[in-house]
């Protein structure tokens, strides 16, 4: 199950979304809008508006920022007093978008409401999407709280995982179910995308969010028929509208037709190595990595070793390093432990004094085996495999640095 929430899943949002969103915009161009509902309803849209799209965007753009540049992210995060600053940041934006999302809910909650005659069964089914959405993360960044540090350990590996096809979500399906419904919510609002209004997003009014307010009056001449209001055009038979010319026509069928080539392609690329791996066709790659001569390792000591990631992308800079506890237990026999702690990813600490591997963003615990001594973890911290080649300490690493070895 959690494989097809944590693999498949993102996978048919993503190309649902790209492929039907791209023949949408190539055959109905007219219909990528957010249908504004202004005319019929206008003060709790900007209380509403205003504040979801200033509060989301910003969020967005954090989420982004901390996924496609993680070692400056690790930096600016690595210092107590800016995590904490980022933190309550990152509450009071949740708090206001989530402010903004609920009035825009109420505002076509009542029956007599304009707001709500202009809602169909999808401006629903996305509205709750992003409720949900702003109502989990609020509640994550709250309950589960350093959100930023352990977003970088968990999340972000797996989402880079799924972008270059090599989908691994060891590192997220451990997290808390609450966690996890954030996650795959977050999908199927990219799965609504080019169902919904919210197709709007790739227009990119960035100007909304400065611009001064529009003034929207009718232009009548009185000396004509008065022309039926709006809100009853659908108690007036409309008249039709003027047949299109073949031109229009023989170019609109063109439209369509690269919409469904483009859409196509786009899914293929995406699903056909998505598919291959799902299938089993496609392996995640097992690298052997060398530590150090087994001498440089002083038989009961744990020390923190580096190596390379196994499959490091050509700009991953330092983030293609990842980091373990190693520790001699023998002259020939080493056990060496993932950095991460097994509740939300945060790198655990060795403590030499205690013999306890501690954790410091929710206090977890963890014995000098890695078995769980106190706190928030639900299970052992995880082991590699470590083998000795020619007086050269080596472990086995995958593309993710949390496993399930
Ligand atoms: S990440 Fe929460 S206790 Fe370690």
């Amino acid at each position: 199950m959690q494989t097809f929430f944590f693999v498949a899943f993102p996978y048919i949002a993503l190309i649902l979304a790209v492929g039907v969103g791209l023949y949408r915009y190539f055959a109905r161009r007219f219909t990528y809008s957010s249908l504004s509902s202004e005319l019929v309803e206008k003060k709790y849209l900007f209380w509403g508006s205003v504040s979801w799209h200033y509060g989301i965007t910003l969020i967005l753009l954090a989420h982004l920022l901390v996924a496609l540049l993680p070692a400056p992210s690790r930096l600016v995060l690595g210092n107590h007093t800016r995590l904490v600053v980022l933190e309550l940041t990152g509450i009071g934006l949740g708090l206001y978008c989530l402010f903004g999302i609920v009035a825009l809910i109420a505002r076509r909650l009542p029956n007599k409401s304009a707001a709500r005659s202009v809602t169909s069964p999808m401006d629903w089914i996305l509205l709750l999407a992003l409720g949900y959405q702003a109502f989990s993360g609020v509640g994550i960044a709250m309950f589960e709280r350093w959100g930023a540090a352990w977003y970088l350990n968990t999340a972000v590996p797996w989402l880079w995982s799924l972008a270059i096809l090599h989908p691994n979500a060891a590192t997220v399906t451990g997290l808390p179910f609450f966690i996890q419904t954030h996650f795959i919510n977050g999908f199927l609002v990219i799965l609504l995308f080019p169902f919904t209004r919210l197709v709007h997003v790739v227009s990119l009014p960035l100007e909304y969010l400065w611009r001064p307010y529009q003034v929207v009056i009718w232009n009548r001449d009185p000396r004509r028929k008065q022309l039926p209001c709006p809100c009853q055009a659908s108690a007036v038979p409309a008249s039709a509208p003027p047949p299109l010319e073949p031109t229009d026509e023989k170019r609109r069928r063109s439209l369509t037709r690269i919409g469904i080539l483009v859409g196509g392609i786009s899914a293929a690329i995406v699903g056909i190595p998505s598919l291959a791996f799902l299938l089993g066709l496609r392996k995640a790659p097992r690298e052997w990595r060398p530590l150090g001569a087994v001498d440089s390792f002083p038989v009961g000591q744990t020390v923190e070793v580096s190596f390379a990631d196994a499959s490091p992308l050509p700009w991953a800079g330092v983030t293609a390093k990842t980091a373990a506890w190693l520790r001699r237990d023998g002259p020939a026999q080493f056990t060496a432990f993932s950095i991460n702690c097994t509740h939300l990813g945060c790198p655990v600490r060795w403590l030499p004094t205690a013999n306890l591997f501690m954790c410091p963003c929710h206090g977890g615990v963890f014995y000098k085996d890695g078995t769980v001594a106190s706190g928030p973890p639900p299970k052992p911290l995880v082991t590699y495999p470590v083998r000795l080649n020619k007086g050269i300490v080596e472990i086995l690493t995958s593309p993710v640095p949390i496993t399930t070895v």
